[in-house]
Parts: structure tokens; sequence; C-alpha cells
């Protein structure tokens, strides 16, 4: 696809068809998220890509996005500062998020970036997925055909929120002719 096809087309789709996912697909994805920046390259993230009916089961205590779900890509860090001037962990993972999601779109499949309620589930899942204690379980990210259509939520426009050279001055105010 286009980019700016992708860009628009991604949504956070939480139903699922039960088709299958190849393990090559999957891994396109994750090969995705390597590809992203990191603080000083320091790439403190790891993955665990779930295609187990019974570790989905158990991600689905977390979430309703699992229960349909064929795939998972479980997305870790490791919450280190990068260098004495900064601790960038957190932007790190969402780099890679964000490539992956838009990767998923491109394959012609479906994600949604799950965090909030991985995070309320974080002990329960560590166990399940044996994470070492080193590293956070910071989102999972669904993988599979889209069930239905997820609707685009409204968004703010350009105007709302794009300003030229001062906040505050619009495109017309900014003209100089
Ligand atoms: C940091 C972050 C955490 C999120 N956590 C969840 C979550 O726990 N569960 C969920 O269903 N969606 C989650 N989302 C998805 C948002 O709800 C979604 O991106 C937003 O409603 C806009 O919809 P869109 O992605 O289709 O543009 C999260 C998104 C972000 C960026």
């Amino acid at each position: 696809m286009e980019f700016f096809s992708v860009v628009n087309a991604r949504r956070s789709v939480r139903k699922f068809l039960s088709e299958p996912v190849g393990r090559d697909v999957l891994e396109k994805i994750v090969a995705a998220g390597l590809e992203a920046p990191s603080g000083c390259n320091m790439q403190l993230r790891q993955y665990i890509i779930v295609d187990d009916p019974a570790v989905l089961a158990e991600l689905a205590v977390a979430s309703n996005v699992f229960k349909t779900a064929p795939a998972a890509i479980v997305m870790l860090i490791e919450p280190k500062a990068a260098t004495a001037g900064g601790e960038f962990w957190i932007q790190d993972i969402s780099a890679a998020t964000q490539n992956m999601l838009l990767a998923a779109v491109d394959l012609g499949y479906a994600s949604c970036w799950v965090e909030g309620q991985i995070q309320r589930d974080e002990d329960h899942l560590r166990k399940v997925l044996a994470v070492p204690s080193e590293l956070r379980i910071w989102s999972v990210l669904p993988v599979g055909k889209e069930d239905g259509q997820a609707k685009r939520p409204q968004k703010s426009t350009p105007d709302e929120i794009t300003h030229y050279n001062r906040f505050g001055m619009s495109y017309y105010l900014s003209c100089r002719c």
C-alpha cells in the first residue's frame, strides 16, 4: 500500500476472524518494530509472538480483544536509562509499536495498541508468559483479519492543532502576501 493509505486505513480493531496468521507475517511485523528509532540505539525491546490458543486465552483475562484474535505480539521493554542524559524507554517501545501497527495494515491485517488493560494485569501475564523480572510487559498487539469494519473515531482537524511560526497563527494569518 502507498504510505498515506496505510496511515489512513489503520484503525484500532478489537474483533477478528478466526483465520490464522502465518508466522512469516508475525515475524515481518516484528521486523518493522526492529527498524524503529530508539534512544542512543539501545534497542531495549523484546517481543513474544503468541499463536497458542491457550496463551491467547490467558491474554483475554486482560482484554476481550484477545477472545477473537488468532495471534498477538507481546511488547517487552527493559526500563533502563539509555544514557546519563535521558531515559527513553517509553518512547522506544512506542516508536516500535506504531511501526508494527502500520506494518500489520500494509500486510492486510489489523491490530490494536492494547496497553492500559495490559498494565493492570501485568503480574498475571508475567507468570503466564514467563517474563523475567528485569523486563516490563508494556503492551500487547492482537493480530488478525478484521471482523467487520471499525469506525474512524473523531479526530482533530489540522487547522485545530497546527500553528505557523508562532502558537495561535493559522496558515492564513501567517501568510505574507
Ligand atoms: C498508549 C495507548 C494505550 C491504549 N490502550 C488501549 C487498551 O488498553 N485497550 C484498547 O482497546 N485500546 C487501547 N488503545 C487504543 C485507543 O483506544 C485508540 O487508539 C483510540 O481510541 C483511537 O482510535 P484509532 O486507533 O482507531 O485511531 C490505546 C492506545 C494508546 C496509544
